[in-house]
């Protein structure tokens, strides 16, 4: 965590869901809600409509899926978080490396060049958050060494810094990539992890609120 700053814990539903279990899981989430973190949900396109009513305005950008399936770019990813801030809502935007990459010894160039390319110069003002989630760590219960999350959200911390000021110290910066209740703990304690973007872990209530409590 960073001091000073609300840990934030995100719950990616993907396209996962029907609007009356969306609705379900969505008032489950709040019930349980615990203190110190602040927590969203996700839900996709089909079920905006039914959830937006009550719940916070912010949009995930960038995801790997996205920039894989869908060959979105950092220019794409940029615009697109331009539009967001300008329609008033806060941009998640999302980096990571591929495996290879990762095993090349290349995962900090990689994910530094995502952040120049992907992040509009407004991205600071807006409030914009940072999800760091290396890509063959999404979806396989596998996750980088503290050490390795360390390092990576520390050159972001920096990257962030250099280009916005102390605004960029102010920032939240997210892991994401197979968080779950019993690991949870260990991640949001490492320095400039300032929250958790999860997957299949927020698509069970106690889960997702299990990974909130573990944010204090
Ligand atoms: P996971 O997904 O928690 O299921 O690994 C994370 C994500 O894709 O945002």
């Amino acid at each position: 965590m960073t001091p000073g700053i609300r840990p934030l814990i995100a719950g990616n539903w993907k396209m996962h869901g029907l609007s009356a279990d969306g609705l379900a899981l969505a008032r489950a989430v709040a019930a349980g809600a615990p203190g110190a973190a602040e927590l969203l949900v996700c839900p996709p396109a089909t079920l905006v409509a039914a959830l937006a009513a009550a719940l916070a305005r912010f949009v995930i950008l960038g995801h790997s899926e996205r920039r894989g399936a869908y060959r979105e770019t950092d220019p794409t990813v940029r615009a697109k978080a331009e539009a967001a801030i300008a329609a008033g809502l806060t941009p998640i935007v999302c980096v990571g490396e591929p495996e290879d990459d990762r095993l090349l010894g290349r995962a900090e160039e990689v994910v530094a060049d995502q952040l120049a390319g992907s992040l509009p110069d407004g991205f600071a003002a807006a409030g914009g958050v940072v999800a760091y989630e290396p890509v063959w760590a999404i979806g396989t219960g596998r996750t980088p060494t503290e050490a390795d999350i360390a390092a990576m959200h520390a050159m972001i911390r920096a990257r962030l810094e250099a280009r916005f000021g102390a605004a960029g110290g102010g920032l939240r910066i997210l892991y994401g990539g197979s968080v779950k209740p019993g690991n949870a703990a260990a991640i949001l304690a490492i320095p400039h992890v300032d929250g958790a973007l999860v997957g299949g872990a927020s698509l069970v209530a106690a889960d997702f609120l299990g990974i909130a409590a573990a944010a204090g």
